[in-house]
């Protein structure tokens, strides 16, 4: 059974963002710079983008942090990704979400500019990402493609379930295990809340790509020899015998799921590290456009 390390691929994409900073800094370039926007206190949302930020500095980015108050009006929200896309110094901008229920994130995500669109949900960007055109990739589903392409998974005519149906991770990730490329060329199913038969449609990928937000729920019961299984779940559960009280799993039981499985994605260590690295890389891009 293999392990695909996340952190491993990871620090190996970071190393080569880092060399092309450089080079960009040795020909009077300025650094990429990556704008994130934090709404809010919410605790999880909160060490998101401070790994993010963490992560822009290793590199040698430029990272600016907005944080609002949750109290923040829509329009006033939208006044500032408008001075943030009218900033030629800033060329990757995010929106953490969620964001307070009174704002409505439709609209904020449609008033960001689609070339500084780094987590690539702006509709102009998504609809590039279903047509196969150039564009940036959401940064968990790229992060993923990635892996596997490291990991050096045949994908070629292979079964892929995803499960979950998200804007963020399940549908996007589901186009492009479809998409004629590698990775990719799969047969591709995506179960949901309403599926029928969860189990059985599991027991048949070669390929299971979970984001369901349910700790632990896939276990060898839903697995088939020899899969590549794919956890995007992230979740704290309580353990007395460490120092913090708890630890991080994921949504697959991994010592059961190991058992059967041919590779797997450890949490932590597995798809969260790819997700930065995946956004370091659209930011890269977007520098390079708008520093041309
Ligand atoms: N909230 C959960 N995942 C993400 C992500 O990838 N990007 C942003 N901006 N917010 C998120």
């Amino acid at each position: 059974m293999k392990i695909i390390d996340g952190k491993e691929i990871s620090n190996k994409i970071k190393k080569e963002i880092i060399t092309e900073v450089e080079n960009m800094l040795d020909k009077g370039l300025r650094a990429p710079h990556l704008a994130a926007i934090l709404v809010g206190e919410d605790e999880a949302s909160q060490t998101y983008v401070a790994n993010k930020e963490k992560a822009a500095k290793e590199v040698g980015f430029i990272s600016s942090i907005y944080r609002f108050p949750s109290t923040i009006s829509e329009k006033e929200l939208l006044e500032s990704i408008g001075f943030i896309n009218d900033d030629n110094d800033i060329d990757g901008l995010i929106i953490q979400l969620p964001l307070p229920k009174h704002i409505c994130e439709k609209r904020i995500i449609q008033a960001i500019k689609p070339e500084k669109d780094v987590d690539g949900f702006h509709p102009e960007n998504v609809g590039k990402m279903v047509l196969g055109q150039e564009t940036y990739l959401p940064a968990t589903p790229s992060g993923i493609i990635e892996m596997l392409s490291h990991a050096k998974i045949e994908t070629e005519g292979k079964e892929c379930v995803v499960l979950g149906r998200s804007n963020i991770v399940g549908r996007p990730m589901s186009i492009l295990m479809s998409r004629n490329s590698n990775p990719g060329n799969c047969s591709v199913t995506v179960c949901h809340t309403k599926t029928k038969n969860l189990r059985e449609i599991c027991k048949r990928a070669d390929i299971l790509i979970i984001a369901i937000g349910q700790p632990q729920m896939i276990d060898e019961t839903y697995i088939k020899k020899g899969a590549t299984i794919i956890d995007v779940g992230i979740h704290r559960i309580e353990d007395s015998s460490k120092k913090s009280g708890f630890r991080l799993v994921g949504d697959v039981h991994y010592e059961s799921a190991a058992k059967l499985a041919g590779a797997i994605s450890p949490v932590p260590g597995g798809v969260g590290p790819m997700t930065i690295a995946g956004l370091l890389q659209n930011t890269l891009k977007a520098a390079k456009k708008s520093l041309q």
